[in-house]
């Protein structure tokens, strides 16, 4: 991975392939390990970038409260660093789906296409921001393991961990590799994010909205709402899978990327 200064600390990010670019934003509280799946498939035709956010897998360490407005920040001084200056399609999952609606609002300009994975565009309700808030405080006194079974099981589709028991697995050992000043200062983040949901209309790019059919955290019918409210949005449903639909199915999602990417031009913006 390389390692872009950002002047307050260091990003560590996969930067591989030549093309159009495609940043890739993993979701809490994982790293860009989760989009491995994607890499083989993808890199012969296009760049990835695929960052850990701060305080996530090799990035610079985060404390207090991690916004999604800095985290969308970062992301535009990366690309600086890296010399981007063509639009790229952002591909966020939940966590980095908050972020791309920041990364809309703020670096417009920056944003070719949009790729939503498993993600919400409504805020938290009081009752789940005040959770967030208890189980920072838990996090930081017992340790990430606390939250480790509880995510897992809202992560993925029964059957994958049935089936897929190694990618589970996987996924706990990136949670338990996790600062738990990180995941507290993003559980503060995300407790204070704000509605998006009136953004919606006005955000005209091409935009693929991905959902897995067993998703809990942000189910198909919030998503193809999501989906009905943008202008240019596709709504694509991947049956047998729950949140993390792009690690759960890498070769269904891959397929249904390529053929949106080929299909939607950032030309006739
Ligand atoms: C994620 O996958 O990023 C989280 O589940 C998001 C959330 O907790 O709202």
């Amino acid at each position: 991975m390389r390692r872009v200064e950002m002047g307050d600390g260091q990003l560590a990010v996969v930067d591989e392939g030549v093309g159009p670019p495609l940043l890739f934003v993993h979701g809490f509280p994982l790293n860009h390990s989760m989009w491995n799946g994607q890499r083989d498939r993808l890199s012969s035709r296009y760049r990835l970038l695929i960052p850990d956010l701060r305080g996530f897998g090799g990035s610079s360490a985060v404390e207090g409260i991690a916004s999604m407005e800095g985290f969308a920040d970062d992301l535009a001084r990366m690309l600086d660093a890296l010399g981007v200056t063509e639009p790229v399609t952002f591909v966020g999952l939940s966590m980095g789906g908050y972020i791309a609606w920041q990364f809309w609002r703020r670096h417009a300009d920056r944003l070719g296409r949009l790729v939503l994975c498993d993600t919400r565009a409504l805020p938290d309700s009081e009752e789940v921001a005040r959770g967030r808030i208890m189980t920072a405080e838990r996090v930081l006194v017992q340790g990430a393991g606390i939250i480790a079974d509880p995510m897992l099981e809202r992560l993925f589709a029964p059957g994958t961990r049935t089936d897929a028991a190694a990618c589970v697995e996987a996924t706990r050992q990136v949670i338990m590799s996790t600062s738990p000043l990180s995941i507290a200062a993003a559980l503060r983040g995300m407790a204070q994010r704000v509605d998006a949901t009136a953004w919606l209309p006005a955000i005209d790019v091409p935009t693929l909205v991905v959902c897995g059919e067993h998703d809990a955290i942000s189910p198909p019918a919030e998503m193809r709402s999501i989906a009905a409210a943008m202008p240019r949005a596709t709504y694509v449903q991947m049956e047998g899978v729950g949140h993390m639909a792009p690690l759960e199915a890498p070769s269904v999602f891959n397929e249904r990327l390529e053929r949106w990417l080929e299909n939607s031009s950032d030309l006739d913006r």
